[in-house]
């Protein structure tokens, strides 16, 4: 598998850029012979000729050039009228009027309104109060009770490759980046939108409803993007998706002057990517940019100057001319002329800097920066931009995979908007599935940004930011009926949509009760609003950390605050998960009386004593929980954690391991298997940010893009190096293969003859005997279910020869779920990863996506069977995250599964299948401050470990 980065840029290339000269002597050529036809044209048409000095001259077109001239400086907007519209442009003949009833409905900042939504024509009619006199009369309206549920405006993805890089990606696929020149103003995502993309309608069931779907930043000039609705429409066309079509999209440069202008949007990219495509640097990219903005500015200025000659009645001046145009160049033109949304990929203070010049020297306005992971670093810069500080777009917690984003940080968002700087969550889908767009406004509100710009940083923020705020957004009368009914407080983790309205249309279906109360169908919502989770998340205060953010120019020190060898005191504790007998048991402590229970004593990094424990450590350093609880500290799998720094930078990574199959080992490992324990490093960000967030352990395997990979080890993700003692919790933990179509790997059939031969061919004293015989656990990363079927044979083949029982686990797993009666009958462990499916590719494709899609989750699904189930990741930022996808992992299977569960699947369960069972067995806790460790707003601040005979204090 390659590298994938954001934008799926291509591994660098070298590639030499078209000379101008050419284009310009074309151009020089075309204006030749322009002249030479109005000559000739003139002559025919029996006028005289400029230098036959007539005052009278006039051309025969001279209104339409008046009024072409007149339409060049009007700026986007939409129709005088268009706030009173009945009727959107967009509108779905037969689309029934809609009214929710009874909904908790976010207007955007911070007004709440308990009431109805009635929508028809595709437009949202009222809010509110709805007035019975607007739908009592007309026939068939659905009546919906959202029994209190909120309801928000559909969610506007700023940064999207959805249906130019469509799931699953396939070789045909693959329409975001052209790599035929830097500079491409003149490119249109629209033309690789695909329709058949099966993200559209998952990334529907998330709430998104429209997505700017951008090129990919792999040139400084990528071309122009489109804003599109996700939604199916009659037509099947990618240019019926598109909302607000420029008129230049049909009608070229014949364009109605008198027709109100409509924004364009523009993709740039600055710093690596289009730096390490074209083999250049930095420099050459902003002289690219100014090059590209010159010639650009050149052509305006022709055209400034033949119309202040046409506005003048100067025809003369002008007789010879035809209106100067360049098809290649009038998208930069129209930037210059301030009609085009510009989106620039561009990450560091030094690209930024580059930008906001470039931005001054040809005065331009910039809508968004996005990634902009030093951005919260630089506001004054920011501001600096001509035209006002532009939108900064960003991720949440996805960062530090290349030098550009090793800065990152998750405060960045509340750091911008303290600076007043409108900011935006996005997705890059298929980077971040835009099913989860929700999911970055959450952590944003988690780390500091306050609520309402939270959600508007998914809603009215980036619609505005895309010019598209008179009609998408936000909800109000008059704007597009895309709407959200969702069971939980959106800011809530895991909040899912009951339903999603685009142009008024439902997109979930559930089956209308059809009653007849004055010609209306009433239509119940599947599942209910969610009573527990309707109120807005408490948050942690993490004023602090921001602080030291800034402080350290985004590199603030990770380590503990303190850490203590003695006693420490952990008082007013709700409640503390530990393991006894094998089980995790939840010990919970009585919230009637605060002043006798609930305190935990721990000593040289051991609990010694729950409970009343004050009395017997008089001296100990105390820490308030604040009604918190202790619970096991999680182990993290998946990812590289430990053997890579900055993803993309070989020089802070391990490297990768021999393929057997693609470029064997060397004669000198002699046969050996590769550990990661020889390659691990400690004091990572990564580590450190795991660690600080409740991940005690990285379970982490040798990197592989092929077949083999090597044995994992088990780091503790707190330690500083090696040499220190529990920095190792095991140096060999299992061997990790993987069968599917990845990299270069030859045939399945081949990997599995392959494994095979491995297994049945061993001799005693190799790792694949130990595996065969039971006493190494094999973790084979396989996503299939062809293919796990496949290797349940396999092991079964291998049982009866050794008369063994092998210790088998699936990772990935995505179709784990299809086959789980048989992986459960054979004693298969499934170690789901990412836990949230995304069919990217075709052998991942038939996951079950999980509510509101399908009711059963694959985790509640395969427990049921008795599956040991665990939840792992694939990037190693995501570490930090474990806790949240195990919150999720339990909000999402409504019930079906136990709290107790929920914890298992990324601490008992993983280190079970990973053979860590024995030697956890004193394993690290850790403290929650303000909440449980399923209370999304509970805040980190120990890490206790017997083992390393430390307390530590964040
Ligand atoms: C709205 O829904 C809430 C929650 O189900 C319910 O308590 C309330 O009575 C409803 N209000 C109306 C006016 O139906
Ligand atoms: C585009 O062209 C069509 C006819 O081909 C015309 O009806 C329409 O008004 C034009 N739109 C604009 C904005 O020029
Ligand atoms: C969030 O911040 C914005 C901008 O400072 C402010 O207008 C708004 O009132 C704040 N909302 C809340 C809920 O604090
Ligand atoms: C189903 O399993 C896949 C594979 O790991 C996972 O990514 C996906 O999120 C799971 N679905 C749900 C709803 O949990
Ligand atoms: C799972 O285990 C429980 C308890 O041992 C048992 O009752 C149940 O039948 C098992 N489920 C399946 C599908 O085998």
């Amino acid at each position: 598998m390659s590298l994938k980065l954001e934008d799926d840029v291509l591994p660098a290339y070298t590639y030499s850029p078209p000379a101008q000269a050419p284009r310009r002597r074309s151009r020089a050529l075309r204006f030749l012979l322009l002249a030479l036809t109005s000559y000739l044209l003139l002559r025919l048409s029996g006028l005289r000729l400029p230098w036959s000095h007539t005052p009278t001259y006039r051309p025969a077109h001279a209104d339409s050039i008046i009024a072409q001239c007149r339409s060049l400086p009007l700026l986007p907007t939409p129709p005088a009228d268009f706030a009173q519209r009945r009727v959107s442009d967009r509108f779905d003949p037969g689309t029934p009027p809609t009214l929710v009833v009874n909904g908790t409905i976010w207007l955007g900042g911070d007004s709440v309104v308990q009431g109805d939504v009635y929508m028809d024509g595709g437009v949202i009619r009222a809010i509110g109060y709805v007035p019975e006199a607007l739908y009592v009369d007309v026939p068939g309206v659905v009546v919906v009770q959202a029994q209190g549920a909120w309801v928000t405006p559909g969610i506007v993805d700023l940064h999207s490759h959805l249906g130019v890089d469509s799931a699953p990606s396939l070789d045909g696929s693959g329409d975001t980046n052209s790599i035929l020149g830097a500079v491409q103003p003149w490119l249109r995502s629209l033309d690789g939108l695909n329709t058949r993309d099966m993200a559209y309608g998952l990334s529907i069931s998330g709430g998104v409803t429209s997505a700017l779907v951008l090129p990919g930043s792999a040139d400084n000039i990528g071309g122009q993007a489109f804003m599109i609705k996700l939604r199916p429409t009659k037509e099947r066309s990618s240019s019926a998706m598109v909302v607000e079509p420029p008129y230049g999209l049909w009608n070229g440069s014949d364009v109605d002057p008198e027709a109100p202008v409509r924004w364009r949007h523009m993709k740039h990219a600055c710093g690596e990517n289009p730096s390490r495509v074209y083999d250049s640097t930095r420099m050459d990219s902003i002289w690219r940019f100014r090059q590209a903005y010159a010639l650009a500015a050149s052509v305006r200025d022709a055209q400034d100057d033949y119309c202040a000659s046409a506005l003048s009645g100067d025809w003369l001046q002008i007789a010879d001319q035809s209106f100067p145009y360049d098809l290649a160049l009038e998208a930069l033109v129209d930037t210059l002329r301030g009609k085009v949304k510009v989106n620039v990929h561009c990450y560091e203070a030094v690209d930024f800097d580059g930008l906001v010049r470039l931005t001054n020297e040809f005065k331009f306005p910039i809508a968004a920066f996005h990634h902009a992971h030093e951005a919260y670093l630089v506001p004054e810069l920011l501001k600096k931009t001509w035209g006002g500080a532009p939108a900064i777009a960003m991720f949440a917690t996805n960062a530090r995979y290349k030098r550009e984003a090793y800065r990152g940080s998750e405060f960045a968002a509340k750091i911008l908007a303290d600076e007043g700087i409108p900011v935006v969550m996005k997705s890059d889908h298929p980077v971040l599935n835009s099913r989860y767009l929700l999911y970055e406004a959450q952590q944003a509100y988690f780390y500091g940004l306050n609520a309402s710009l939270a959600l508007a940083a998914v809603t009215s923020t980036s619609a505005g930011a895309a010019g598209f705020a008179h009609r998408l957004g936000h909800l109000k009368v008059g704007h597009d009926a895309d709407v959200v009914v969702w069971d939980s407080h959106p800011l809530q983790l895991g909040a899912t949509p009951l339903q999603v309205y685009i142009d008024g249309i439902a997109q979930l279906s559930y089956a209308p009760e059809v009653s007849l109360e004055g010609g209306m169908t009433r239509m119940t919502l599947k599942e209910l609003p969610r009573g527990e989770l309707q109120q807005l998340p408490a948050v942690a205060d993490y004023e602090r950390e921001a602080q030291e953010t800034l402080e350290y120019d985004g590199e603030p020190p990770l380590g503990p605050r303190e850490v203590h060898a003695g006693e420490v005191l952990f008082t007013n504790v709700l409640s503390v998960w530990q393991r006894e007998g094998g089980e995790l048991q939840e010990q919970v402590f009585s919230l009637e009386q605060p002043m006798i229970t609930g305190q935990v004593l721990v000593k040289n990094g051991a609990v010694v004593c729950t409970g009343d424990c004050a009395h017997l450590a008089p001296s100990a350093r105390v820490v308030d929980l604040e009604w918190g609880s202790v619970a096991p500290g999680l182990t993290s799998y998946g990812s590289s954690l430990g053997l890579v720094e900055i993803r993309a930078e070989p020089s802070t990574n391990d490297g990768r391991a021999y393929d057997l199959f693609g470029s064997p080992a060397p004669g000198v490992l002699g046969g050996h298997l590769l550990r990661a324990v020889d390659g691990v490093q400690f004091g990572g960000k990564d580590m450190l940010i795991a660690h600080r967030s409740g991940v005690s352990t990285a379970v982490t395997a040798p990197v592989s893009y092929g077949f083999l990979s090597g044995l994992s080890g088990a780091f503790r993700t707190g330690a500083w190096n090696k040499a220190e003692v529990g920095s190792v919790v095991k140096p060999v933990t299992a061997l990790h293969v993987a069968v599917g179509h990845r990299g270069s790997t030859p045939s399945i059939s081949a990997q599995v003859a392959g494994l095979r031969h491995l297994l049945s061919g061993a001799t005693e004293g190799e790792v694949w005997w130990d595996v065969a015989h039971g006493t190494i656990p094999l973790i084979i990363q396989v996503d299939s279910a062809d293919i796990m079927s496949t290797l349940i044979l396999l092991k079964q083949e291998i049982e009866i020869q050794f008369g063994s029982t092998l210790q088998l686990s699936f990772a990935g797993a995505n179709e784990a779920w299809l086959v789980a009666k048989n992986i459960a009958d054979d004693g298969i462990g499934v170690i789901l990863a990412p836990s949230r499916t995304y069919p990217a590719e075709w052998e991942k494709m038939r996951t079950l996506p999980g509510i509101p899609l399908t009711d059963e989750t694959n985790i509640s699904l395969l427990l049921e069977y008795n599956v040991t189930v665990a939840i792992g990741i694939v990037e190693e930022w995501e570490a930090r995250n474990t806790r949240f996808d195990a919150i999720w992992a339990y909000r999402d299977a409504h019930g079906k599964i136990s709290k107790r569960q929920a914890l298992e699947l990324v601490s008992y369960n993983v280190n079970k299948l990973l053979g860590l069972e024995e030697s956890s067995l004193s394993g690290d806790l850790v403290a929650y401050k303000g909440g449980d460790f399923f209370s999304t707003g509970a805040k980190v601040v120990g890490m206790l470990s017997a083992e390393r005979g430390v307390t530590e204090l964040f």
